[in-house]
């Protein structure tokens, strides 16, 4: 994959990464061995960013990503972690003594000295807007213990609220097909500002998978059982705030576009990636099938291998573009453009 620049990092970071909230908990149970060959065929295809969170299984996300690494020295993957979710999302729990707290457990789950990335894990509309939020991470940058900082947002305004203050490296925000708003203003002035954005629930939750029918089923402790209407966390977190009915029938239309041989996640994953202004897309994946599929999604951006050649020939992005921008305005924009 042809890496990009992370923000003003100077670290590059291929444009398709991976989520691993799936290597948590909140997806169904994923084992040890699954979780780790889930990694390992990432990097063997090319991923070189992984997204984790403290949250995830309550470390253990992290933690398998820092046993994983241990064995790889030199490996020159980049971790984006994500702290805040710990405590109540009240703007007072948001000190510096927390965010210190916070990075120390995320770095000794990671087995390092220095986070490469550290979040703020969709903090109070409040916390992004106090300077002095960005004072305490400039402080843990001094000390050592993070190298760079971004914030995971829930919508535009808060997007480009975070992206105001000079020493953010990256935002990550929801954005695909079902999901249109950050093209409007968020993309643009994060590109303007040299802020990197990390596109997250790509898939929104795998209704773009194309392979969910009206009768699909999911785990009682599966996010997308007991969350659909923002029960337990903020409802665009689960299928991107679709309804699921609408949410069918739109991807079905999206995938009817497709020429043979191109599935509906690839092209998704290619769309996403190649809008400008998005440094990496973070598909989740649970078990290996998936992650490479997603990882090989890189070779319809161009410069692909034998094996997708035919296919990225004769997938058509402009094409794909129009469809998504059409199947959104019939089925999507009244309901989601203004809520995010
Ligand atoms: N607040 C935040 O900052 C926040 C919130 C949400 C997510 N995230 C990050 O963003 C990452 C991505 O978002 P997400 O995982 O929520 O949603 P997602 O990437 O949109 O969807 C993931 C789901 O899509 C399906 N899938 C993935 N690859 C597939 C493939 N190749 N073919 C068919 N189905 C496929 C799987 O569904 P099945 O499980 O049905 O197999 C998978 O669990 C997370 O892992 C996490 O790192 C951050």
């Amino acid at each position: 994959m042809q890496p990009r620049p992370l923000g003003r990092t100077g670290r590059d970071v291929s444009p398709i990464g991976l989520g691993t909230w799936q290597l948590g908990a909140d997806w169904g149970a994923v084992s040890e061995d699954d979780a780790f060959a889930v990694l390992a065929a990432s990097v063997d295809d090319g991923v070189t960013l992984f997204d984790t969170a403290d949250v995830y299984g309550d470390g253990r996300s992290e933690s398998l990503i820092g046993r994983f690494l241990a064995g790889r020295p030199g490996h020159g993957i980049t971790v984006a972690t994500k702290m805040g979710r710990r405590m109540a999302q009240e703007p007072e729990n948001y000190t510096p003594e927390n965010f210190r707290a916070w990075s120390d457990r995320s770095r000794a789950n990671l087995q390092v000295d220095t986070l490469d990335l550290v979040q703020l894990h969709c903090p109070p509309t409040a916390v992004i807007e106090d300077p002095t939020t960005y004072d305490a991470l400039d402080e843990l940058v001094a000390a050592g213990a993070i190298a760079a900082y971004g914030v995971s947002v829930e919508t535009c305004a808060q997007a480009l609220a975070a992206i105001a203050h000079p020493n953010v490296t990256n935002v990550q925000i929801i954005f695909n097909p079902f999901r249109l708003k950050p093209l409007d203003q968020v993309l643009p002035a994060a590109e303007a500002a040299g802020v990197a954005i990390f596109a997250r629930v790509p898939l929104a939750s795998g209704l773009l998978s194309g392979r969910y029918t009206a009768a699909t089923t999911f785990a009682e402790n599966d996010h997308r059982s007991y969350n659909r209407h923002g029960e337990s966390f903020d409802r665009g977190e689960t299928f991107s705030g679709v309804d699921f009915g609408v949410g069918l029938a739109a991807a079905s239309e999206l995938a009817g576009v497709l020429p043979e041989g191109t599935s509906l996640p690839a092209a998704t994953l290619a769309w996403i990636a190649s809008r400008p202004g998005v440094t990496s897309v973070i598909p989740g994946a649970r078990n290996v099938r998936q992650a490479r599929s997603n990882a090989e999604a890189a070779q319809l951006l161009g410069g692909g291998t034998a094996g997708a050649a035919s296919d990225a020939a004769a997938f058509d992005l402009a094409a794909f573009d129009a469809a998504v921008h059409e199947v959104y305005d019939r089925h999507l924009r009244e309901a989601i453009h203004p809520l995010w």
